[in-house]
């Protein structure tokens, strides 16, 4: 049992489990000097601080007392879309790109995914094990409890299993939670490159049953982008995975307007994906279908690209907007939301209010969490981090610094880093 009190902010982001849009992306919730009680992983009641209920007498918690510091409390991030799982980095790419090498003519030379595709099909289920524990910490240390996590840098069954097989494992001991995603499908390796349709057929009849039967993956996701996979091919592969009972989410219009997000919508996918080339009629299409706008600005801002998604645009049609860091070695090498949300508002014009709120609850709404995750209410489940700031706008306006002082996951403390409890 966990008493957090005298918090100077409390974000409650309260509403319940729908998906946020338009003008109900702004409401975080507010209680000004706040607290919360935690029994048994969950969260029994959140309010004022001078109106704890009485008779929950202090003696029978473990209490964290934020008087005389400046904190704000928030859900823990949930960061819908990261590749956590590759061997190695690749920061001679970032070299070549600051002197002027496009995204594109470093994989059209060899490099890019298929790059991280041989540094992971060389390393072993315990080298691999070590890095990606390593970053889960260090997301837990930036205020995230909740990532999903795809594959998609083995591309062959037996690397594509070893990749989850390893998040499988990290799972049962880690305190991030994690939701694994399938994606075979994010880039033709090269042994399949003059053929391509076996590679997909591969993937439909050998790789999808097999991940579906082991329960390794909740999610299907394909990179559907020119130069990557056609709708078509995307379309299939997506079918199967909805018949061996995956949900689905897609790379979508990243480098060019190629159909993704349509066919997200088509297909009644939970998440579409990047959008940096989506059109009027492709917002329709995803509002429409209810589909959330995972935005991942982070990699716009990384490869030194200036066309970011339409945040505004989708905000005004009324398409839920989540952010996500997409973590991986080769577009985007953070796994700080924090630095996502600085960019989100200086770059897509999102508010700090709106980019919080596209950061927790409607990250939790893309995973199908957001019954229990994402928000700060009676009968949620106890994540919550606070931030040493002042106000929740300085979380995205002092930018470039971890703020994220406490993270507490099912209502353990898991991160302490005021040492303070
Ligand atoms: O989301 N777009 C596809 N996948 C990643 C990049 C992966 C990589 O370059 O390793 C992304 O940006
Ligand atoms: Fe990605």
């Amino acid at each position: 049992m966990l008493l957090i009190k005298n918090i100077s902010q409390v974000l409650t982001l309260r509403g319940g489990p729908s998906a946020r849009c338009g003008a109900a992306m702004s409401d975080l919730g507010i209680i000004e000097d706040g607290a919360i009680l935690i029994r048994a992983e969950r969260i029994v009641w959140v309010g004022p601080t001078r109106e704890l209920p009485a008779g929950e007498s202090n003696s029978h918690y473990e209490v964290f007392d934020g008087v005389g510091l400046d904190l704000v409390a928030l859900p823990g991030f949930v960061d819908s879309h990261t590749h956590p799982v590759f061997g190695g980095t690749r920061s001679d790419e970032y070299d070549l790109r600051s002197q002027g090498k496009t995204y594109q003519e470093i994989a059209a030379a060899g490099g890019g995914i298929r790059a991280s595709v041989r540094q992971l099909r060389a390393a072993s289920p315990e080298q691999l094990s070590v890095r990606v524990e390593r970053h889960f910490r260090q997301f837990l240390e930036h205020g995230t409890t909740t990532i999903e996590a795809k594959s998609g840098y083995g591309l062959s069954l037996e690397d594509e299993l070893k990749s989850l097989q390893v998040l499988a494992a990290l799972r049962s001991r880690s305190r991030l939670e994690v939701v694994p995603t399938f994606l075979g499908a994010h880039d033709v390796p090269d042994e399949f490159r003059d053929s391509r349709p076996e590679y997909v057929r591969r993937i439909i009849e050998e790789m999808i049953p097999r991940v579906a039967r082991e329960g390794l993956a909740s999610f299907c996701d394909v990179f559907c982008d020119t130069g990557y996979f056609q709708v078509g091919e995307a379309r299939a592969i997506l079918q199967a995975a909805k018949e061996a009972g995956l949900k689905l989410r897609i790379h979508a219009d990243q480098l060019a307007r190629s159909g993704g997000a349509s066919l997200a919508a088509e297909l009644g996918a939970l998440s579409a994906d990047h959008l940096e080339y989506i059109d009027r009629r492709d917002i329709t299409r995803l509002r429409k279908a209810g589909t959330m706008a995972t935005l991942v600005p982070g990699s716009t801002f990384n490869l030194g690209l200036n066309r970011y998604p339409p945040a505004r645009s989708l905000i005004e049609a009324g398409v839920p907007v989540a952010l996500a860091t997409d973590f991986n070695p080769g577009s985007c090498f953070t796994l700080n939301m924090q630095i996502i949300l600085s960019i989100a508002c200086s770059q897509m014009r999102m508010t700090p209010a709106e980019a919080i709120t596209a950061a927790t609850i409607n990250g939790a709404c893309s995973l199908g969490l957001s019954e229990r995750l994402g928000s700060l209410e009676e009968g949620k489940q106890a994540d919550i981090v606070l931030m040493n700031v002042a106000n929740y706008r300085e979380i995205p306006y002092f930018f470039g610094v971890n703020h994220c002082v406490v993270t507490v996951k099912k209502g353990n403390i898991v991160i302490n880093r005021l040492e303070r409890t």
